[in-house]
């Protein structure tokens, strides 16, 4: 169940962890007690942290693995609007990746940051499975073709490019996975109906996060259609019983610098 360490000499009863917890689940300071979890509701805490997060004094300790707690730096992440928009801006697909693998502990510290993207209900549905073996990526590629294969002659909405690709893939080129080195894939479970946007979500931020390592990605829209419903490919991703794939992202170091900033639509906004 959960708890709160509350330091008494620390505790200013300022009353921002009660105000600021998303369930009511904590009962402000009065002159005799500290903060504390009401018995009534604590089965209701989704542990999100923001009560611990949110005390100004440091005075709070979600006590579930208390250990963790992390104070955040005086200043730090805090990034200027034109900076970020930059960065943002400048943030593309990679599809010309080099040779040279991306170490796992780089891997993992991006995956670190993706750890506190937004989830419903702070469920954290995601798990990841990291192919980082080049000639496993260039085997799923291999199998994402073998599904458009099968997809000949259907109604399926991808029809029209398959010749395409098939044709390409023949020739010689990964119209898949680009040559990536690595392939990200989230995997959820079966049957939690907001696993899919928490997946997203988690991948975008790996997205955001990765060129801040000189990391390039692209978003892997064949594979993830592929693994939605071919066995085979389900089966060489290495998904563990009882989860999905919920998206793929390749990626790997850039060959290429970004030196521009391309046009998109203008934007569309209605003030109501
Ligand atoms: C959901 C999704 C799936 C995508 N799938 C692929 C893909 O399979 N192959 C690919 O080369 N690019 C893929 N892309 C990249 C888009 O083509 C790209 O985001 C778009 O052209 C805009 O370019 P930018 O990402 O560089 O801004 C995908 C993007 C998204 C968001």
């Amino acid at each position: 169940m959960t708890s709160i360490l509350v330091d008494q000499d620390l505790c200013t009863r300022c009353g921002i962890c009660s105000s600021v917890c998303v369930m009511g689940v904590i009962d402000p300071a009065d002159e005799n007690t500290l903060p504390k979890v009401n018995k009534a509701n604590e089965g209701m805490c989704i542990g999100c942290g923001h009560c611990e997060a949110c005390c100004p004094s440091q005075a709070l300790i979600f006590n579930d693995r208390p250990d963790e707690k992390q104070r955040l730096p005086a200043g730090a992440g805090t990034i200027a609007p034109e900076e970020m928009g930059f960065y943002l801006k400048k943030r593309r697909s990679v599809r010309r990746y080099t040779k040279d693998p991306v170490p796992k502990e780089k891997i993992l510290e991006v995956l670190d940051i993706a750890r506190y993207a937004a989830s419903a209900g702070n469920g954290q549905p995601m798990e990841w499975v990291v192919i980082h073996d080049p000639n496993k990526v260039r085997k799923v590629a291999g199998l994402t073709i073998e599904w458009m294969k099968t997809l000949r002659n259907t109604d399926h909405p991808m029809n029209g490019y398959i010749p395409l690709l098939i044709g390409a893939w023949e020739a010689g080129s990964d119209v898949i996975c680009r040559g990536a080195p690595h392939l990200l894939v989230a995997t959820i479970p079966d049957g939690n109906p907001m696993a899919q946007t928490d997946a997203i979500i988690a991948m975008t931020h790996f997205d955001i996060a990765a060129p801040s390592f000189g990391v390039g990605t692209c978003w892997a829209g064949f594979v993830a259609m592929a693994a939605s419903q071919y066995r085979p490919l389900q089966e060489a991703l290495g998904i563990p019983a009882g989860r999905k794939c919920a998206y793929a992202m390749m990626f790997g170091y850039p060959q290429h610098k970004i030196f521009g900033i391309p046009r998109r639509k203008p934007l569309k906004v209605t003030w109501a």
